[in-house]
């Protein structure tokens, strides 16, 4: 398949597709209101599983509920912008009533400054950057929407120097683990909703002060779980024809587990990998586990 948005344009130093650049003003006034959830990430971190707890949550297990309709329909996802007919995010989110559950890639510094000022709810959730780094280049290689990852060598130096769409993995999760200090902010792991997914989905219970039966919350696993979700047409993209996203090449639910990096990075790569971490991650409170 051809890769049908192959150009790419910096806007603020973070790398973004040609037409997401060309919206950018429109992106950046976009008008946030303070009863909108919104559920950030860097790209590949979790966001549909999260997205899934969330719908689930707010319907109260109601599993028939959260299949009216895709993922991508029944959040908008604000910055992302196709040519038309195709969806895009903001269009969506303008025809949506409230209160509305949004999702953004945005590295914090050009999340669009009504969020802070409306003081909407949000929850931001992580994932180690060498499971992201592997989960973003098999996306990359079968999402015709994005630009061609090259082959893996090349990608693993586009991660490192955030020649990447939404920019440098470690500016991102560092942004947003500073404005959690300041705003109403949930930070979230990957391989913490891994190890105990109970514990986590309590968390954002609380966060959206929201009680739950025991027997609703196990519901709430169960559906949200990476075997299910798999199958459930509403949250695994198949719905989108071939040309936009080829599964055959990867699929979207590829496997859903911490550590697969160990079956990519050599151990040359992985000890560059981590020398240049440190680097970038110094002084940052920030922690990650790269296995559970
Ligand atoms: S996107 O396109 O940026 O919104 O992708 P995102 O949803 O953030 O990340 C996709 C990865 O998350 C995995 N995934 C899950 N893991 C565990 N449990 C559940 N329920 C689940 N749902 C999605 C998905 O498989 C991608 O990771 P990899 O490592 O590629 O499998």
């Amino acid at each position: 398949g051809k890769y049908i948005q192959p150009e790419t344009r910096e806007v603020n130093g973070v790398l973004m597709t040609k037409i997401m650049s060309d919206n950018w003003d429109k992106i950046w006034n976009f008008q946030a209101k303070p009863d909108d959830l919104l559920i950030a990430s860097y790209a590949k971190s979790g966001t549909t599983w999260t997205q899934e707890i969330v719908d689930m949550i707010q319907n109260d297990g109601d599993v028939q509920k959260c299949q009216r309709a895709n993922t991508f329909d029944r959040h908008p996802f604000i910055e992302w912008t196709l040519p038309p007919p195709l969806n895009s995010g903001l269009d969506l989110a303008s025809k949506m009533p409230s209160p509305r559950t949004l999702k953004t890639h945005l590295p914090a510094q050009l999340l669009p400054p009504s969020f802070w000022k409306e003081n909407s709810k949000i929850i931001y959730v992580a994932r180690n950057p060498k499971d992201c780094l592997v989960s973003y280049y098999h996306f990359s290689r079968m999402t015709k929407m994005m630009p061609d990852p090259g082959s893996w060598e090349e990608y693993i130096e586009s991660f490192k120097t955030g020649k990447v769409l939404w920019g440098s993995w470690y500016n991102h999760v560092k942004g947003w683990w500073d404005a959690k200090d300041k705003h109403r902010i949930l930070y979230l792991f990957y391989e913490d909703m891994k190890e105990d997914p109970k514990r986590e989905i309590q968390k954002i219970l609380k966060f959206l002060e929201k009680e739950m039966p025991e027997e609703v919350l196990n519901k709430i696993l169960y559906h949200t779980s990476f075997d299910v979700m798999k199958q459930n047409p509403m949250a695994n993209y198949t719905t989108l024809p071939t040309i936009l996203m080829d599964q055959s090449i990867s699929p979207f639910m590829r496997k859903g587990m911490p550590g697969d990096w160990k079956n990519y990075f050599t151990v040359a790569q992985n000890e560059e990998f981590d020398k240049d971490y440190q680097k970038k991650m110094a002084g940052s409170t920030l922690t990650f586990r790269t296995e559970i």
